[in-house]
């Protein structure tokens, strides 16, 4: 019984053993972190909007050469290379495709012809029913305690909204971080559960040690929401740097994002035609100004800044809430075990129901 399996519908469609996902995060899910959590027998997802194209044709390999498990790739839809990456993750066979934001029916259709299971995120359940309706297997929804970009409505409220709105399999992200947790979110209706902060705090990521420290020393109240890096509402741990963004006036924060584009597109190897195509596609459809899509610069160079640079002065540091409850950094493969263990305890200390 200690062992059993909990299967769900998104086990079953994905192929994993158990309903973990280990969320595509910026710098962070990288090739190790992902196959490690491939080989714990949960869903790594590859972050990929921070890699160039051809970085993620060579982390896809090495996600391959370190495992036979299943595992995603994370991808921005609105990015102008996206059909060059789409072709990657079919040509390498990856198994499943997840999007920050949602792709278009077109991108769907494309992915599931050539067999990959399509699975985006979304905040809000309108987007939900939108990508249902266009034909995605499955959707993570991430509730405003989650890290990185983030609602204002809280995983509790949320989920079961999401659960009741759509018919494909509902994973629950957004302050995750143990067993009780996936029961929680499997008594709401959920498939499974999407963790970010606590898969960056494993053995396993390769977040500098002296960044871990920070998460690890956080409370609940150190994590903040700011619109400042980026001109969206992000959650992060709340440092000296981000108290000065919240302080500094619109110039300086242009000229920051200026820098940061240009340091951003050398990163990239991007051509300054590229950034400003893949601006107009952010701006397609959506009430941006160019200073906002500048401002999206920001994100990887202050994210890289911490994640790999280990400079948590100069870079920010995204986290959910549950930084505040997190005090170990184990393996993927303990990690995995100890929460499908402590599943297994929850279900069976549940009161009866005669
Ligand atoms: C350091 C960090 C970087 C992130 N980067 C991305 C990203 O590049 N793309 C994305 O879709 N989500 C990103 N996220 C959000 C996570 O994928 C995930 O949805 C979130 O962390 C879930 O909430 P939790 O941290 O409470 O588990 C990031 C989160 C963190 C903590």
């Amino acid at each position: 019984m200690r062992d059993a399996v909990i299967a769900t519908r998104f086990t079953e469609l994905v192929g994993v053993r158990h309903p973990v996902v280990q969320t595509g995060m910026g710098w962070v899910a990288g090739p190790r972190l992902v196959s490690a959590t491939a080989e714990a027998g949960a869903l790594g997802i590859l972050a990929s909007a921070t890699m160039t194209v051809d970085q993620l044709r060579s982390a896809v390999r090495e996600v391959k050469s370190r495992t036979d498990a299943p595992f995603g790739v994370n991808l921005r839809a609105d990015a102008g290379d996206a059909a060059e990456r789409v072709r990657i993750i079919i040509d390498e066979g990856v198994r499943v495709a997840s999007f920050a934001l949602a792709p278009s029916r077109e991108l769907i259709a494309r992915l599931k012809d050539a067999g990959v299971v399509v699975i985006p995120s979304i905040g809000a359940r309108r987007h939900a029913e939108k990508v249902a309706a266009w034909g995605a297997d499955a959707v993570i929804v991430q509730g405003g305690e989650g890290g990185g970009h983030t609602g204002s409505v809280a995983t509790t409220v949320l989920l079961p909204q999401v659960v009741d709105a759509v018919d494909i399999p509902v994973v629950a992200a957004g302050g995750f971080h143990d067993g009780r947790g996936l029961v929680a979110a499997l008594a709401y209706g959920a498939a499974g559960i999407a963790m970010g902060t606590r898969f960056l705090l494993t053995s396993d990521s390769t977040v500098p040690d002296a960044v871990k420290a920070r998460y690890l020393a956080a409370a609940v109240t150190d994590v903040t929401v700011t619109t400042k890096v980026d001109g969206l509402p992000h959650r992060m741990l709340r440092t000296e740097l981000v108290d000065a963004l919240e302080r500094s006036g619109r110039a300086a924060s242009l000229l920051r994002a200026v820098r940061h584009a240009a340091a951003f597109r050398r990163e990239s190897r991007m051509s300054w035609a590229q950034m400003v195509r893949d601006g107009l596609a952010m701006k397609h459809g959506k009430d941006l100004t160019w200073s906002q899509i500048l401002l999206a610069a920001n994100t990887p160079m202050l994210l890289k800044a911490s994640m790999v640079d280990g400079r948590t002065d100069l870079g920010v540091m995204a986290s959910g809430q549950v930084a505040g409850l997190i005090d170990d950094l184990p393996s993927c493969a303990e990690l995995v075990d100890r929460l499908m263990a402590e599943a297994r305890a929850a279900l069976h200390t549940l009161p009866g129901t005669d």
